[in-house]
């Protein structure tokens, strides 16, 4: 029967593949197969999960992580009273032998897990919008998000800050960008799609950078470790080992990126001072006049897609005097009868991206007053800069919580 199959495309089917694939709570998988079968895991559910979820993977799946979802997917479809496709059965029936219960595997073992971006349609036009809609990235993460696992795990700013590059691929090609406290490398990898002249992306700890390297080599980006400009790659990106303790101002002046970004690492009150003599030092760079960029840049979206605000000058929000170079402004603007937001950005010097869960208010407080210090401005971008949902099948990130700073030197001309 012609119906019998469900559509791979179809939003509910995809965004339970989707699920599946970027390891989201079992809890949220029995949800979105729920959607799928209009209320409960059919045989039809069953048989799209069995064939576009489990086999498709190759068993590359994490074992413990298959284990739980068979074993709640069986519960559900029996509570409902549909039947269980064999294969699901026997496949559990496999792993109750092979996998003691409540073992999730070692916690410092490593999982393979894909983040699907999903463009909706209005975003066609978008440069950064492949022809499939989705943007699978291949991600090699910990299970453990702390005791020294930390930036081997996706944190919801990186998910954040790339939805922001792909959402606004304009304000990012052609430009030089930098990051501090990579982690997995996400938000590099959309960078690179996206076509920044430069990628490089940090960070302080060793293992975390192998784990990136994995990563890139996975989106099969090549990967530098010199700062050199090299021939022209737009597949390159430079992997740099940069503790802010030990960053000398040398090493730091020999980097001249246009845009700096920062995802999830404002947390640990003992690294702050020198997380921003770091953004401070960065910040600081002038290009040689021929490399100077003092330019607009102009991103047309649909308006569902931004704030809708009517012109907004990010930089006249405060104080005239602490103008940071950056200027963002918003505009309903009509194309054609269509209703659209232009993005307006302006640029007089280097500017730093930083998205940032807030989880106690004293160590942010602290970072504000360093950035202080340090003749920085910052400016909260979160109600101006929305990037689209790009992700709307997760339900684990709040992209809520998320807020996004744009942090510059006080007195860049
Ligand atoms: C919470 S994780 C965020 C990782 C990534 N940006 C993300 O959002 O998924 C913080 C990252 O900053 C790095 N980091 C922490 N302290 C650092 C330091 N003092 N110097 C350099 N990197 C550091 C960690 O290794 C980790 O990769």
């Amino acid at each position: 029967m012609a119906d019998e199959n469900l559509n791979p495309a179809d939003p509910p089917c995809l965004h339970l593949l989707s699920a599946f694939l970027a390891i989201e709570p079992t809890d949220s998988l029995i949800a979105l197969a729920r959607v799928c079968g209009e209320g409960s895991v059919t045989e039809r559910v069953q048989r799209f999960i069995w064939s576009h979820c489990i086999s498709e993977s190759d068993g590359k799946i994490h074992a413990p992580y298959l284990k739980s979802f068979l074993k709640k997917l069986i519960t559900e479809a029996e509570l409902n009273d549909c039947p269980v496709l064999d294969e699901i059965y026997e496949l559990y029936a496999h792993y109750m032998t092979q996998l003691k219960d409540g073992v999730a595997g070692k916690e410092t073992a490593r999982i393979n897990k894909c983040i699907s971006f999903i463009f909706p349609n209005e975003c066609l036009q978008l440069s950064s919008c492949p022809k499939s809609r989705k943007l699978l990235i291949p991600l090699q993460c910990s299970l453990n998000m702390l005791e020294g696992d930390t930036g081997c795990s996706v944190w919801p700013s990186s998910l954040y800050l790339s939805e922001c590059i792909l959402a606004f691929p304009e304000l990012f090609s052609n430009r030089s960008c930098f990051e501090v406290g990579s982690g997995v490398g996400l938000v590099g990898i959309c960078l690179a799609h996206v076509k920044a002249s430069e990628v490089i992306l940090s960070d302080g700890d060793m293992s975390t950078l192998a784990n990136m390297k994995v990563n890139l080599e996975a989106s099969h980006l090549s990967i530098g470790t010199d700062v050199q400009k090299t021939i022209e790659d737009p597949k390159r990106v430079k992997c740099i080992y940069l503790p802010w303790e030990s960053a000398g101002e040398e090493q730091l002046r020999g980097f001249k990126p246009d845009i700096i970004m920062g995802a999830d690492v404002i947390y640990d009150p003992v690294c702050l001072p020198h997380l921003v003599r770091v953004l401070g030092s960065l910040l600081n760079q002038t290009k040689p006049c021929s490399e100077k960029q003092n330019e607009n840049r102009h991103v047309s979206l649909p308006e569902s897609t931004c704030a809708t605000r009517d012109i907004f000058n990010v930089a006249k929000q405060g104080n005239e005097d602490s103008s940071n170079g950056f200027e963002a402004f918003l505009g309903k603007t009509e194309t054609n009868g269509a209703s659209s937001v232009a993005v307006v950005v302006s640029r007089k010097g280097p500017l730093a991206l930083i998205a940032s869960v807030i989880r106690n208010v004293d160590t942010f407080n602290y970072f504000l007053s360093l950035i202080d210090k340090a003749s920085l401005t910052i400016t909260d971008l979160t109600e101006t800069l929305k990037p689209m949902n790009l992700l709307p099948y997760m339900h684990s990130y709040k992209r809520s919580e998320i807020r996004l700073f744009i942090v510059s030197c006080k007195h860049s001309s």
